[in-house]
């Protein structure tokens, strides 16, 4: 079984913020707003997905692995909705405005995967994003960047990835169980991920647009271990549970154990 804990926070979020950045600092901010706005979107997708994956799996300690997975989904995306608001907030009502379609845009994409796609796509879609994520979380974990939680919304980003890093194995664990081909996890993991990353890519143009600015791709020592860390889910001996994971990580976990118990 995985070692999974649940930590119930809810985080508050005061936030003043500081977009005067330097171009790649910028890119790099603004795709980290992309991302949570997908998550009031994306996450309740992967819980909807893996309610239907519990039916089918036999495996009572994947079905365990699995509960935990999506009690700690729910926690993760009810977080950045709160942080949302404030980040929406921060822009002239015109770009919120445009922030909300392009949410109703992917949230329409996700009701239509849960009614109309086989558990099969939705299970590849969702470790196809999870395989991503612990791949951009190790990275930056390996960087330093989730103990500094600079970014807007500081200590929702060091929780969420380390929780992300903690449930590495559970996506993985249902396509194999369930489906277990690797052309198709890795073709319908590819599509998944482009589909994801290119709502986070219109998020985080209609913010640089709203501050006046260009989105500029970031490229720095994180970005590009981030990088080959994702080259590697696309082995076909590619398996999360053999990811040596950096002490800092459980570090923060234990960190986080001890908030949510007090
Ligand atoms: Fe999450
Ligand atoms: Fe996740």
């Amino acid at each position: 079984m995985a070692d999974i804990t649940v930590r119930k926070i809810r985080f508050e979020f005061d936030e003043r913020f500081d977009f005067d950045l330097e171009d790649q600092e910028l890119g790099l901010t603004l795709s980290s707003m992309g991302l949570s706005l997908t998550m009031p979107h994306l996450e309740p997708y992967l819980i909807r997905t893996m309610k239907v994956a519990l039916k089918e799996i036999t495996d009572p300690v994947l079905a365990e692995d699995v509960r935990r997975f999506s009690q700690q989904e729910g926690h993760h995306f009810r977080n950045h909705a709160d942080f949302n608001v404030k980040l929406r907030g921060h822009f002239e009502p015109d770009v919120g405005a445009e922030l909300e379609r392009i949410e109703a845009e992917m949230e329409a994409d996700y009701q239509r995967f849960s009614q109309e796609k086989s558990l099969r796509w939705n299970a590849a879609y969702a470790e196809g994003f999870e395989a991503m994520t612990c791949s951009g979380a190790l990275a930056m974990a390996e960087h330093g960047i989730l103990e500094a939680d600079a970014t807007p919304g500081g200590e929702l980003w060091p929780w969420h990835m380390a929780e992300e890093i903690e449930h590495r194995t559970v996506a993985f664990g249902v396509f194999e169980h369930l489906v277990g081909r690797y052309f198709y996890r890795v073709v319908f993991g590819a599509r998944a991920q482009w589909h994801y990353l290119s709502y986070v890519r219109r998020f985080a143009k209609t913010m640089a647009r709203g501050l006046g600015r260009e989105l500029v791709s970031p490229r720095t020592p994180m970005t590009r271990a981030a990088g080959r860390n994702y080259l590697r889910t696309w082995s076909p001996r590619y398996d999360p549970a053999k990811i040596v994971i950096p002490p800092a990580v459980d570090a923060l976990l234990a960190r986080y154990s001890a908030r949510a118990a007090s």
